[in-house]
């Protein structure tokens, strides 16, 4: 039995929650309280039925993501969202702390990066910002910790950074100056992969970040880099020169010239940090390392897990068809959670072992307001978090129905 296992016994006489771990009991617990509520199983005339539970996770991976760079979230409100997480015996908090539109962590190296590229400048002229201190962060890390959730960060490279580009402009091709993105999308103007500043810029901001972030794991964003700058950009295509990065039929040189700027991080983050990593799905394009793990989002290419896991990479499954929780909520958006099969019979045995395990993502363009995040996340969460503890064969999409209108008063 593994570290979450855990087991109640509630007879006339006794109840008893055991486990081999604190998580594992920690778990006894937030399955007690469902049974107090009434939330698992029917508390009637305020008596608790015999039972006896013998439960542990499917997967080890159950995780959501905040995406505080778009929308700001104040860490009271981090904190709430880490209650709901460990409710539903998730373990995992991915927060994307850095993109075009906002710089969320304090560094202390590079000051610019929340005096300029936290702030932007909103449609009607007001100024919009927020940033988390490096207190803020080691504390939201311990309260999360203490709930047996761990906190993975994710620094967005070698796209989606226009924000650090705003405050400091050399780390671009042409060092224009710019302002942090002020619509949403993705950005054209990227890290130089030719330039020596970014990389050092990069290792720098990861001597403060990883410290601060227990995490076996670190999140190294890659995914919808434009590779508009880098076909221009001559000390980019020196590079290509230089490191031998010639396009082939899958991959041109610059999408290899991705991949050596993600491999070039992750060796500076396993040997300087001990961490590996996990990269969005379009670290395949340029060539995958081996020691990467995927985190797949594209729906819309079915190949890129079969294709990981064939090579022998860890896999995290994060689709935007179902997964993407900032997507509206219609019929078949709560069923698409609870009925997502993770492991499609087309993977090996082999491969299936490889996929450790959901990741829904908040997206937080359209989200303004917590409220607004607690409406898009209920109750697609529950349904994520079943899916991810419960064996298929103890499933049943009437019985989750059942349980979840049992939970609308609380939620309302
Ligand atoms: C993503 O949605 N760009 C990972
Ligand atoms: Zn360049």
């Amino acid at each position: 039995k593994g570290e979450e296992h855990y087991m109640i016994e509630i007879s006339e006489s006794k109840l008893s929650i055991k486990g081999s771990t604190q998580k594992a009991l920690f778990y006894g617990l937030k399955t007690l309280d469902q049974i107090l509520l009434g939330d698992v199983c029917n508390t009637a005339n305020k008596q608790i039925a015999p039972i006896r539970i013998d439960d542990e996770p499917r997967y080890g991976y159950r995780a959501l993501m905040l995406d505080p760079a778009r929308h700001f979230l104040p860490l009271e409100d981090v904190k709430f969202y880490i209650d709901q997480m460990a409710k539903y015996k998730y373990n995992i908090l991915q927060l994307h702390l850095t993109d075009d539109q906002g710089w969320r962590v304090e560094i202390k190296k590079y000051p610019k990066l929340t005096e300029i590229g936290a702030k932007r400048i909103e449609g009607e002229g007001t100024e919009y910002g927020g940033f988390y201190t490096q207190e803020e962060i080691k504390d939201v890390v311990k309260y999360a910790a203490d709930r047996f959730i761990t906190v993975i960060p994710e620094l967005e490279l070698p796209g989606h950074e226009m924000a650090a580009i705003a405050a400091y402009p050399e780390l671009s091709c042409k060092g224009e100056q710019g302002t942090p993105r002020i619509i949403w999308g993705v950005e054209d103007i990227v890290m130089c992969a030719g330039k020596e500043e970014p990389f050092k810029f990069l290792e720098d901001v990861i001597d403060e970040i990883a410290p601060m972030f227990p995490s076996e794991y670190f999140h190294i964003g890659g995914d919808e880099c434009p590779k508009i700058s880098w076909k221009e950009c001559p000390l980019c295509q020196k590079r290509i020169q230089e490191e031998g990065l010639k396009g082939t039929k899958e991959h041109s040189a610059e999408e290899r010239l991705q991949s050596y700027f993600v491999q070039r991080m992750e060796k500076y983050l396993a040997e300087k940090h001990g961490k590996k990593i996990i990269g969005w799905d379009e670290i395949l394009e340029g060539g995958l390392s081996p020691t990467a793990t995927i985190m797949w989002w594209h729906t819309w290419s079915p190949n890129a897990v079969p294709e990981a896991t064939a090579q022998g990479n860890h896999a995290i499954l994060s689709p935007n068809a179902n997964f993407y929780f900032d997507y509206q909520q219609d019929k078949n958006s709560l069923p698409g959670v609870y009925n997502y099969n993770p492991m499609p019979e087309s993977l090996s045995d082999a491969q299936k072992a490889l996929i450790l395990g959901i990741q829904a993502n908040l997206w937080c363009e359209y989200i303004p307001s917590f409220e607004r995040a607690q409406y898009m996340i209920m109750p697609r969460m529950m349904a994520m978090a079943e899916l991810a503890w419960s064996d298929p064969s103890v499933k049943s999409w009437d019985g989750f129905k059942e349980r979840m209108v049992k939970q609308f008063p609380r939620l309302n």
